[in-house]
Order: C-alpha cells, then structure tokens, then sequence
C-alpha cells in the first residue's frame, strides 16, 4: 500500500514532466525553431539542478518501484485492464531507462544539445528509424495507457458509470499524439536539415 502510493506521488511529478515535454515535441509542428524556443523556456525550469535530481530520482524510483509492483503481483494478477497496467508500465520501465540513458549520454558524453536533432537524427539514417519509430510510439502511448489504467480504477472504485472509457480516451489521445511526434521526427510533415554532429551519432566520420 505505502509503495502504490510513493509511485503515485513519484508518477504526478515525472507526468508533469512529460506533459511539458509531449507539448515540447508538438510544438515542433511550428517548426524547428518553435520547439527549440518552447525547450529553452521549458528548461528554464527543468535544468534548474534541483529540480533535474528530483526528476532523475523520480525516473529511478518509478522503474524499480514499478517491476517490483509488476513482479509482485504477478500470480494474483487478473482481467485485462490489470494486464494492460502491467505491460504498459513494464514498457514504459524499459523505455524510461533506455530514453534518460541516451539523453545524459548525448549530453555529458558526447556535449550534445539534446535538442530536437538529436532525436530526429535517428530517423534520417537507415535502418535506425526500424528502431526509433516503434520505440518512440509506444513510448508515448505506454505513458497514455498506463496513466488510463490508473484512471480507470479511481473511476471504479468511486462507481462511475462507463469506466473504460477513462482508459479508452487517454489511449486514443496517445496514439495520435505519438504519431504526430514520430511523423514530425521522420519528416514527414517537413525535412529538417539535420548537423552533421547529430549525425555523427549514427554514420562514424571518417
Ligand atoms: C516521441 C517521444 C519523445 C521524444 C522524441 C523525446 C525526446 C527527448 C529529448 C530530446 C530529451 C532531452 C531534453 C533536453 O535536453 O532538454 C528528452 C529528455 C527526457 N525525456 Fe523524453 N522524449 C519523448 C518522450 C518521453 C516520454 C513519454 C517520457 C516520460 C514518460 C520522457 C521522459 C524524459 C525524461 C525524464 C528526460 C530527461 C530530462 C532531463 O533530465 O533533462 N520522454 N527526451
């Protein structure tokens, strides 16, 4: 019961996170510019060095708090909406460490800006887009999911009528939210002349 409710306390501060951020890559529909202007103010917040080791440490504890909770519960685990929670978090575990991994790497390792470059160069050089688009789609749609499951049990249990649709709507919203994100990045919208340091990441320079 005590460690539901840290991961609740813990999943409101990275969710207001992510929701600067999902609205970070949306702006890029403005162009590059528009999201590069959005993250600066953005990181006026985010990089303050507190608030970034609160969010790290929120990021850590919500992927081992959540594959303990996951493997916890794992015979008593029943229905599909508990099904759903687990996978959904259990990919969104993955995604997390993989997706602040890189980041930090591409900021302290390689002195990146880890500005919307450094995600798009993954699109633009084959066949890394066979890894990026799902990652990133499912990614984004975990976190909808996941935030839906939980959504759907407060509706349960405070005897709303049609609880599944607290599951349905936010699992809509993602899917095209992700895609809107993963075709900007893939350039389908317009193509983003990508630096050669970004690059870099993918095609070595001789
Ligand atoms: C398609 C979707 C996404 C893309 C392209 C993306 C890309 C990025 C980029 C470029 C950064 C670096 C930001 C900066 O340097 O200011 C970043 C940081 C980060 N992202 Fe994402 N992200 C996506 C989705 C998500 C989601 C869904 C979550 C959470 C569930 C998330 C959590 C984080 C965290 C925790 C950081 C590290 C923040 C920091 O300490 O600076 N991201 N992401």
């Amino acid at each position: 019961m005590r460690l539901r409710t840290f991961h609740a306390i813990s999943a409101t501060v990275i969710t207001s996170y992510a929701a600067i951020h999902i609205a970070n890559h949306l702006a890029a529909l403005g162009g590059t510019a528009t999201h590069i202007a959005f993250m600066e103010a953005a990181r006026s917040v985010y990089r303050i060095r507190f608030v970034d080791a609160v969010l790290l440490a929120c990021v850590l504890f919500q992927v081992l708090s959540g594959l303990w909770l996951v493997a916890r519960g794992w015979r008593q685990r029943r229905g599909t909406v508990s099904w759903l929670q687990a996978v959904a978090g259990t990919y969104l575990a993955f995604f997390l460490v993989v997706h602040v991994s890189a980041v930090l790497f591409g900021r302290l390792s390689l002195g990146l800006d880890t500005n919307f470059y450094f995600a798009a160069a993954g699109f633009q050089v084959r066949p890394f887009q066979l890894f990026f688009a799902p990652y990133y789609l499912l990614g984004v749609l975990a976190l909808f999911t996941h935030l839906g499951c939980a959504a759907y049990w407060r509706a349960k249990s405070s005897g709303r009528s049609s609880p599944f649709l607290f599951i349905a709507l936010p699992v809509a919203v993602g899917s095209l939210v992700s895609l809107v994100i993963v075709l900007l990045l893939a350039g389908v919208f317009y193509r983003a002349e990508i630096p050669p340091e970004y690059r870099a990441i993918y095609v070595p320079r001789a």
